[in-house]
């Protein structure tokens, strides 16, 4: 073997080592989607947590009615404002076509940023996406808690400025039924404000 054919054999070893390790990586990284349905599913349960007017809110206090849950913070840069304004357009269609089976509809903001998202700052966050939207917060400790028992993840992210931190999170919105079992989820992924209708449209009576 010549010089030119040993080197070109460690480019060729060395960029398959480089591409199985970062396919490895971003299927570590990025968790494949689980199916939409979550019918049996454990997860969910009781919380305790504040809302956008400072008030004391529990999750028994949505018993009886459909909860479309997203989890996110406010000072994310693209993909929680983005969900949240499909989330708010699809149910908006959804109270348009049938807005008695709307009314049993509670959209829900839970921010995995209690930090920063402080019920001030939840107020017109909310606002922004849809008039019914409730904005979540709490303590580390309560926030920790409602995150881990509705399967979400949130990491903190440092930016090298510590006010401008950003959160890694799973983003997904969640539909749970009146009973607090929950129904499906949308991924981020592909989402839509039609994809919100239709998952309403299936499964709200
Ligand atoms: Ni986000």
């Amino acid at each position: 073997m010549n010089r030119g054919k040993n080197l070109r054999l460690w480019l060729v070893l060395g960029l398959a080592v480089a591409l199985a390790g970062a396919v490895g990586w971003m299927r570590f990284a990025t968790p494949a989607p689980p199916t939409g349905n979550l019918a049996g599913a454990t997860l969910g349960g009781p919380f305790s947590l504040i809302n956008q007017n400072g008030q004391s809110v529990r999750e028994a206090d949505f018993a009886g009615r459909y909860r479309l849950i997203y989890f996110g913070y406010g000072f994310c840069p693209d993909v929680c404002p983005t969900d949240l304004a499909l989330l708010g357009r699809g149910l908006a269609a959804f109270e348009a076509a049938q807005p008695g089976a709307a009314a049993k509809v509670a959209p829900i903001f839970i921010t995995i940023d209690p930090q920063r998202d402080t019920p001030a700052v939840l107020k017109p966050f909310v606002a922004a996406f849809h008039p019914r939207l409730v904005g979540l917060t709490g303590t580390q400790d309560q926030i920790a808690a409602v995150t881990r028992a509705y399967g979400v993840y949130a990491k903190r992210m440092e930016t090298g400025d510590p006010e401008n931190y950003l959160m890694d999170h799973s983003a997904m919105v969640y539909l749970f039924g009146p009973d607090g079992r929950p129904i499906a989820f949308l991924p981020h992924q592909g989402l839509t404000a039609q994809a919100v209708t239709d998952l309403l449209v299936a499964h709200v009576r």
